[in-house]
Order: structure tokens, then sequence, then C-alpha cells
């Protein structure tokens, strides 16, 4: 299973990196928002260097949303996201207009990630529009206490039916559970946020043992 960060800050994308378990990176306007200082003086132009630097430090797709409703300046918007580097990954979401956007793109060889998934059919038309990556958001169905995974199996054993390529991404992940469940489930992708790829290293048997195991090897001269 591969792991993509859900992030746009620079530092947090860094320190994943660092851990060398870092496949990819998404990010959505939400995450944008998050980093940018001054909002008056945040332009389209700082957005698009800013998922350049993403790209600098990871050699993985990069998910880079646009941020129109209309098929037509989607795809304007898309080609100008797409041009920045070749692991920007063009996310779009799953309405009648990014559909068309996702088909346009398919078309010209431009990688997509539909967002904002939340059925079964939503999936299936991602995947027959030609979507590279389709997105599925647990977290945000729990809240709505629907299980959020039960929507992932279902995705996973549809594409498995019809051998569609379309690679799935579990987004809106809250806690290590969604990442047990997803590598369970045969998921090809977690987007997880910096603090629970953190929360995915520690166990306090690990912290336990290991600090008998120091004081023991303390006895060893060196
Ligand atoms: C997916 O690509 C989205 O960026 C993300 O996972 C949304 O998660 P949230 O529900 O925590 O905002």
């Amino acid at each position: 299973m591969k792991f993509f960060i859900d992030t746009a800050n620079l530092d947090e994308i860094h320190a994943a990196r660092e851990l060398g378990v870092l496949d990819g990176v998404t990010t959505n306007p939400s995450l944008i928002a998050k980093i940018v200082g001054d909002p008056a003086n945040f332009t389209y132009q700082d957005f698009k260097d800013h998922i350049s630097r993403i790209c600098d430090i990871v050699d993985g797709p990069v998910s880079a949303e646009v941020t129109t409703l209309k098929a037509q300046e989607m795809i304007i918007e898309g080609e100008d996201l797409a041009a920045i580097h070749d692991n920007v990954v063009v996310k779009c979401p799953l309405t009648i207009d990014g559909l068309q956007a996702i088909r346009h793109f398919s078309e010209k060889g431009i990688r997509t990630n539909a967002t904002l998934v939340f059925s079964p059919n939503q999936a299936l038309l991602a995947a027959k529009a030609g979507a590279s990556y389709v997105s599925p958001f647990v977290g945000r169905l729990d809240d709505i206490s629907t299980e959020g995974m039960t929507l992932v199996e279902q995705i996973v054993s549809i594409y498995r039916n019809y051998g569609y390529m379309t690679e799935v991404i579990v987004a809106s992940v809250r806690h290590p559970q969604h990442v047990v469940d997803s590598a369970l489930i045969g998921a090809d992708i977690a987007t997880i946020p910096f603090s629970v790829i953190r929360q995915l290293v520690n166990h306090p048997l690990t912290d336990l043992g290991l600090k008998k195991f120091m004081e023991d090897a303390s006895v060893m001269k060196k």
C-alpha cells in the first residue's frame, strides 16, 4: 500500500519524507488555506509556486485541486496546474462538470484524482470517466454515523469486478485504525495527515521494551 501525506505544510512534507515511507501528497483548498499567512497577499501564482515546491520535495504524485465549478473552467485551470510539474495530479470534484473535466484530462494524458466521493456510484462514474485516482472520504462519512470503510470495501470490490485501473486513495483519514482497515481491504493508497503518520509509529510496548534494552545495554563496556 502506498502512503500519501494529506497536507500542504512543507515542514510536514519534509518530515514525512525523512521517514522514508512517503509516496505522494494530496492537497485541497482548505489545506492550502492553512499555510497562507496573509490571505490578502496570496495569489493564484503563489498557489502554483507552493505546489511546485511540494513537487521539489517529493518524487511522487502531488494532487492539486481545481478551484472552479464549470467544466470548461476546470479544464483551463487543470491544464495550467498540470503544467507545473509532471507529478501534478489534477483533483476534480465528483460533479457532472468534474466528470466532464476528468474525461477531458484522461484523453489528454493528464492524471486526475476524483475527490469528495461518498458513494460507490460516484466511484464507478469516476473510473468510467478515466480518473487515475478516486478519493472516498471515510472520516467525513464516519462523522455522520455512516461506516466510511464500507464505502472503501465496495469501491475496491467494484473496481476488481471490472478491472478498473483507477487507484483508490482512502481520504479523510482520522486515526491509525483507518490505515489498518485500508490495508486489510486492499486499498491502493491512504492519504494520511502528518499527526496520524506519527501515531502509526507509536506503541507503548515498543517504548517499554526499548527502555529495558537500553538499561541492559548500559552494562556493556564500550
Ligand atoms: C483528500 O484528498 C482530502 O484532502 C482530505 O483527505 C480531506 O480530509 P478531511 O475530511 O480531514 O478534511
